[in-house]
């Protein structure tokens, strides 16, 4: 109901202020997390609203490994931060400089870590609009994520997306079978807050865009800055 007690709908001319307000107050959360455990009713919901995403040809290819394990998780920060070191190797001057001040994960600190995968087989084969387009299954596991994102936020709760890992070593630490895909490692969990800018831009390791930067009127501008 909005204010005026009048529903909200799909005619309705109210903006649902608390979704966008839950959308803006979202952030990717490495160093606020506090660890502590979040009630089982809670992670029902969230996990709920990660269910609900929309999916091509209704095929939900979307599985939620919940990682509560200390060594489990202990093993997988050893293999990211690996990673980060591949990544770090890559850089000079001041974007090594830069990016060695940024923390690019949580997994230990958070409250548990889901891993969200994607499997293509899920549905198949006659998925309903994914014959031309082969992401579509992926990207519906994205938008799975998106809403858990959210929902975690509407709780309360903070989310780190960690994508500093070798999809096979991830399937091999959570026996994930071959044909499906680690698609995210999500650190969830109690926070102290909710940064107001995101980390990589409180580092100065990018700026976020003007929306008018990527609205394209009628075709694709190529003018503008990347
Ligand atoms: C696909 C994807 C992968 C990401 N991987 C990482 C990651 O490995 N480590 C990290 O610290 N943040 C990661 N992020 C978070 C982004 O850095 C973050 O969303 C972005 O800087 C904007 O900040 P905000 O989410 O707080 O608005 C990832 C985000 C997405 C969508």
């Amino acid at each position: 109901m909005t204010t005026a007690g009048q529903p909200r709908g799909a005619h309705s001319s109210q903006p649902t202020s608390d979704l966008y307000d839950v959308i803006n107050r979202r952030r990717d959360v490495r160093s606020e997390f506090t660890g502590e455990e979040i009630p089982p009713e809670v992670l029902r919901r969230v996990l709920g609203a990660a269910h609900s995403a929309p999916s091509v040809g209704l095929s939900q290819p979307w599985d939620f490994v919940l990682v509560r394990d200390e060594a489990t998780r202990r093993s997988f920060r050893e293999h990211v931060l690996a990673e980060r070191s591949v990544f770090a190797a890559e850089l000079s001057g001041e974007r090594a400089e830069t990016f060695s001040k940024i923390k690019v994960e949580g997994i230990v600190e958070s409250s548990i870590g889901i891993t969200v995968t994607y499997d293509p087989e899920r549905g198949s084969p006659d998925v309903l609009g994914r014959h031309a387009i082969a992401d579509a299954g992926l990207y519906s596991v994205c938008l799975a994520i998106q809403n858990l994102w959210l929902s975690a936020t509407a709780e309360g709760l903070g989310v780190g997306w960690v994508s500093f890992y070798r999809e096979d070593f991830l399937r091999r630490l959570l026996d994930i079978p071959s044909g499906v895909r680690p698609v995210a490692w999500l650190c969830l969990g109690t926070v102290k807050e909710l940064a107001q800018e995101p980390d990589l831009e409180r580092h100065g390791w990018r700026s976020r865009l003007q929306l008018d930067d990527v609205v394209h009127d009628g075709k694709y501008r190529h003018d503008f800055t990347r």
